[in-house]
């Protein structure tokens, strides 16, 4: 079986490499030997062993009868999208790891592959070599899915890390970041959030069967965490994480991306460094969790592979069902309840006790001149109504019990 792998960046040597070094294991779960045919790169690689198969012009590939699934992990929408396409309309399979791709046109690509009889496949898209994509479309069949919550950007998971337990700058612990090879080359998509909103757009998707647009999406990076946040979460034993989640409330759909302060009472709090993790609560399941390393070569072209051997697996056969094109209506997030953790200048300490309903005050070691607390439950909208009455330092969504954190520690 003849593949072609588009881009030799991070993820398409990722790809090289593990096909190049276990070609008896891949041609053993695949039922038949799989060769790479071509690697399309717009550079050159002298002294590089893809040397030999590497070509510059896409239609040398679209073109060639021999090969059948083409591997995508170029990245960007354009000309990604374009050539997808062409390759599913020409019934060639496709595996990509290209998150942009899959949040903007994963329902048109899969209705191509669908009537093609083959497969546009993206396990790599979400949460790099964790296995969410085929769980979600082929083993939680039986489920109606009512939250989806991941921290699905290991930059971003491993700053906050970093922040955590080394007390570092936000700026250092990107740099560092950066080198390892997690970033995104634009470091907004992983800080601002919105690469964990690609992905939640992918997952939400993924489970109501419908489009969801991540540019509906409420989205807030981890920009604004500072280290003093950091510090009254380590005073009442708390992390703070990236969340991408949606869920259903009174037969509502909210989805956000936001940072949140959870306990040692929630699943996702022990989901540290660059690894990301995914929670899906099903109406008859109850919780399941998919943990692992949620970005890095090996790791994402990891699972890349294993959706290029279920495509030769499957030849002529489509076995992504779920996603149609229909849209899905968000619920406006200024209904949705949550609990906050708030600091304000000391000075707005009465005021602030007026405005929210304190549940609980906290204090940190160090810090002095201001006033922190939990809210109790209360709409997002009446959240915004009450801060802007008052100067807000910071304000965190919580998850959990604030309570019984402390006695967690
Ligand atoms: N920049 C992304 C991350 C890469 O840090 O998770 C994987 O999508």
């Amino acid at each position: 079986m003849k593949i072609a792998i588009l881009g030799y960046g991070t993820v398409g040597s990722g790809v090289f490499e593990i096909v190049r070094s276990n070609p008896e294991g891949i041609a053993r779960r695949a039922g038949k030997e799989i060769e790479i045919k071509y690697v399309l790169d717009l550079r050159d690689f002298p002294g590089n062993p893809v040397e030999e198969v590497l070509v510059h012009d896409f239609a040398q590939i679209v073109d060639d009868p021999e090969v059948s699934v083409i591997v995508e992990v170029m990245g960007g929408v354009e000309p990604a999208y374009s050539f997808v396409k062409e390759a599913l309309l020409k019934g060639k399979s496709v595996c990509t790891s290209n998150k942009e791709l899959v949040a903007k046109h994963g329902a048109e690509l899969l209705e191509i592959a669908k009537q093609k009889k083959e497969n546009f496949l993206f396990e790599a898209s979400v949460g790099g070599g964790i296995p969410i994509i085929r769980p979600l479309n082929q083993s939680l069949t039986v489920d109606e899915i009512q939250e989806v919550t991941g921290i699905l950007n290991g930059t971003t998971n491993y700053i906050l890390t970093k922040m955590r337990d080394e007390g570092a700058d936000f700026a250092d612990v990107l740099a560092d970041a950066q080198a390892r090879g997690y970033a995104e080359r634009n470091p907004s998509a992983d800080v601002d959030g919105y690469d964990a909103g690609r992905k939640i757009a992918i997952l939400t998707s993924l489970a109501y069967g419908m489009q969801v647009d991540y540019e509906d999406i409420y989205t807030e990076g981890i920009t604004k965490i500072t280290k003093e946040d950091i510090a009254y979460a380590n005073a009442v034993g708390a992390n703070i994480k990236l969340f991408g989640t949606s869920k259903t409330v009174d037969g509502k759909v909210y989805a956000m991306v936001a940072p949140c302060m959870i306990g040692r009472d929630h699943p996702l709090y022990v989901v540290d460094d660059v690894f990301n993790a995914v929670l899906v609560r099903g109406n008859f399941l109850g919780d399941v969790m998919f943990y692992g390393k949620g970005a890095g070569k090996l790791p994402t072209a990891s699972a890349v592979v294993s959706d290029v051997v279920d495509a030769v697996k499957h030849q002529g056969v489509n076995v992504m069902t779920i996603w149609n094109s229909r849209k899905l209506e968000l619920a406006d997030i200024n209904t949705l309840q949550s609990s906050f953790f708030v600091r304000v200048p000391a000075a707005e300490k009465e005021k602030a006790k007026s405005l929210f309903a304190v549940d609980q005050e906290v204090t940190a070691e160090g810090i002095a001149g201001e006033y922190a607390f939990f809210t109790k439950p209360m709409a997002e909208g009446d959240f915004q109504g009450a801060a802007a009455k008052t100067k807000v330092l910071s304000r965190i969504r919580v998850e959990g019990t604030t309570k019984k954190w402390r006695n967690m520690i």
